[in-house]
Formats: structure tokens, sequence, C-alpha cells
């Protein structure tokens, strides 16, 4: 034991991108790790090496200590490593692994925990038979969001901005990935965005920064929309209405409720720690992607 209480908290962070993110290496060391160690412009074939010569210099008690963090901005190829990193573990030498590209993983489930326990609260329903569409959503948070919703019975379909091609082609690849049922939608114009709005339960803006997408006009006496949700902080925000902080506010001249960018930002900084320190606390390893950081946020807003 005395032997272990010196060790320090080691978290090797693997990225395929140029840099690791200032961000996620603040909220490891606020969690609690003692040094970060990147591994900078990673490809795939590359990951168990990484892995396995972490996990064997510091003894079965070590590991404890030890953990990896995947990021990049791809949620495929973060989940590729996530699962390669796992295979490399040679028992009892098992570190934690948690992957959360772009924060894409921590905010979508931030998010849909907030989406969930709105539904619960307000209209006595959860994620299941509920209608979600998601404008952005071909970027990592869009993509992880559909996925969580899915998941748990939503009916989920990602709105086209440009061409229906593009939001088929994820669709498909997430549906084989995780055994949903994913659909897709064309909003490539604002009558077409008005269409959506006025038969959808729940919107999603998970649109790159800085760009109006849905407007006041076309959510104005929806007989459905119940829950608005806008990821993106830079002016214009992504759905007219909904401020950065608003956190189940009432949009004017709808029935819906709206969550703004730094309530759900909030959460995700919430989440992000919880899951930092579940590696840190436990004499044993987890391994932990987007659908287990959305249990996590569940549970931390009970
Ligand atoms: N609140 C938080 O805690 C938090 C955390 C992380 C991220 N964010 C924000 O969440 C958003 C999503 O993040 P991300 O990394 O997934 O974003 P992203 O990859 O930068 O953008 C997502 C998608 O938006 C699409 N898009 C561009 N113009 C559009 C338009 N006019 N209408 C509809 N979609 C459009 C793009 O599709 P095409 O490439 O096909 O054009 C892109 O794939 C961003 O605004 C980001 O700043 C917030």
């Amino acid at each position: 034991m005395g032997e272990n209480m010196e060790r320090p908290y080691v978290l090797h962070v693997i990225t395929p991108d140029r840099n690791v993110s200032p961000f996620d290496a603040n909220m490891a060391y606020d969690a609690g790790y003692n040094a970060i160690v990147p591994y900078t412009n990673v490809v795939l074939e590359e990951v168990k090496t990484l892995v396995q010569d972490a996990i064997f210099s510091r003894g079965p008690r070590g590991v404890w200590r030890t953990g990896v963090f995947i990021s990049g901005r791809d949620i495929d190829l973060a989940m590729e490593m996530l699962a390669i990193a796992k295979k490399s573990m040679i028992p009892p030498f098992e570190v934690s692994v948690f992957a959360d590209p772009s924060g894409a993983f921590t905010t979508s489930a931030a998010m849909m925990a907030m989406v969930e326990a709105q539904l619960k609260k307000a209209h006595g329903q959860d994620l299941n038979g509920c209608k979600v569409s998601i404008f952005g959503a071909t970027g990592p948070v869009g993509g992880c969001t559909a996925v969580i919703a899915a998941k748990h019975g939503a009916e989920v379909e990602l709105v086209a901005h440009r061409s229906v091609d593009d939001v088929k082609a994820k669709a498909e690849s997430y549906n084989k990935h995780y055994g949903t049922k994913i659909g897709y939608v064309d909003g490539s114009s604002e009558n077409l965005k008005k269409a959506i709005l006025q038969k959808t339960d729940v919107a999603l803006c998970t649109a790159t920064a800085g760009i109006r997408v849905i407007e006041l006009a076309q959510m104005k006496d929806s007989p459905t929309l119940k829950i608005v949700v806008d990821t993106n902080a830079v002016p214009p925000t992504g759905a007219e209405g909904v401020g950065p902080m608003a956190n189940a506010e009432p949009i004017a001249g709808t029935n819906a409720v709206g969550f703004g960018a730094l309530a759900i930002g909030n959460n995700k900084y919430q989440i992000q720690n919880l899951l930092l320190k579940k590696m840190l606390e436990g004499q044993t390893h987890v391994y932990l992607d987007f659908l287990s950081a959305f249990e996590v946020a569940r549970k931390h807003l009970d």
C-alpha cells in the first residue's frame, strides 16, 4: 500500500489529431490526475503497442493509477481505438479507457439526459416513441446524440441541410454499427424545416458554431414540439428564442421549452468530471464511451 501511495495518477491521452485538447487536459487535472501524457497523430495500428506499453510498467496495482483517454474528432475512429485498447489488455494488467472525441460523447450524453429528464417531468414519458429531429446531424455531437436517442427507443431523424445523401450515409453507417433504425429527412429549405418542426417532439440543433439553423416562425404553434436544444453558444445561436443560458425556459409563441449551450455545457462538464473520477476511484478498470456516459448522466440528474 505504501508503495502505491506515492505513485502519481497518470493519464495517457491518445489522439489522431495534431494536438491534445487543452479543455480535456484541464478537465483531467481538475479530476485528480497528476500527469497528462500526450500522444498525437496516432494511427489505429499504433494503439495496441501504446496501450500495452502503458499497462506493464507499474505492476498490477499501478494499473489502478494509470488511465487512457482517447480523443480526436472522428467518433467511429475513437470507438475503434477504444475497442482495440480493450482487446490489448492482458489481465491483470488492465487500465481504464475513456473515449470522448471532440467532447461529443459527454456533450451528447449530457444533452440527452436533460431531454429525458424534461420529458419525464413535464410530460410523464421517456424517450421511447418520442420523435427526435437532429439539425446539424452530420457532426460528432449530432451523431452520438442520434445513437443514444435511438438506442433508448426514440424515433430519430437526421435532418439534411444540403444533400439528403450526406445524412443517408451517416444514418446507414450508425444503423450498421449500433443496430439502430435512425432515419433521415430533407431539411434543405425554410419550408421543409417548418414542416419538420410542426411534426416533431424534440428538435436538437447540433450544427457548426455560429449558424442560425431554426427560427421561431418555423416552431410557432407546433402541436407536437416539446423541447428545443441548441448546443451552439456562438452568436447567432442555432435556435432562435433559445438563449445560451436557457434551462427548460419557455420559448415565446410555442408550447416548447428550450435548453441552451451553456446549460448543456455546465452539465457536460460535470459528466466529464464524474467519468474521469470513475477512472481514478475504483481499484478496477472501466471502459467508457457515449452510451456509458449517458447512463452516468441520467443517474446524475435523477
Ligand atoms: N455546449 C457544449 O458543451 C458543447 C460541447 C461541444 C460542442 N458544442 C457545439 O455543438 C455543436 C456541434 O459540435 P460538432 O463538433 O458536432 O460540430 P461540427 O462538426 O462543427 O458541425 C456539425 C455539423 O453542422 C453542419 N452544418 C453546417 N452548416 C449547417 C447549416 N446551415 N444547417 C445545418 N447544419 C449545418 C455541418 O454539416 P456539413 O459538414 O455537412 O455541412 C457539420 O457536420 C457546435 O456548435 C459546437 O460548438 C457544444
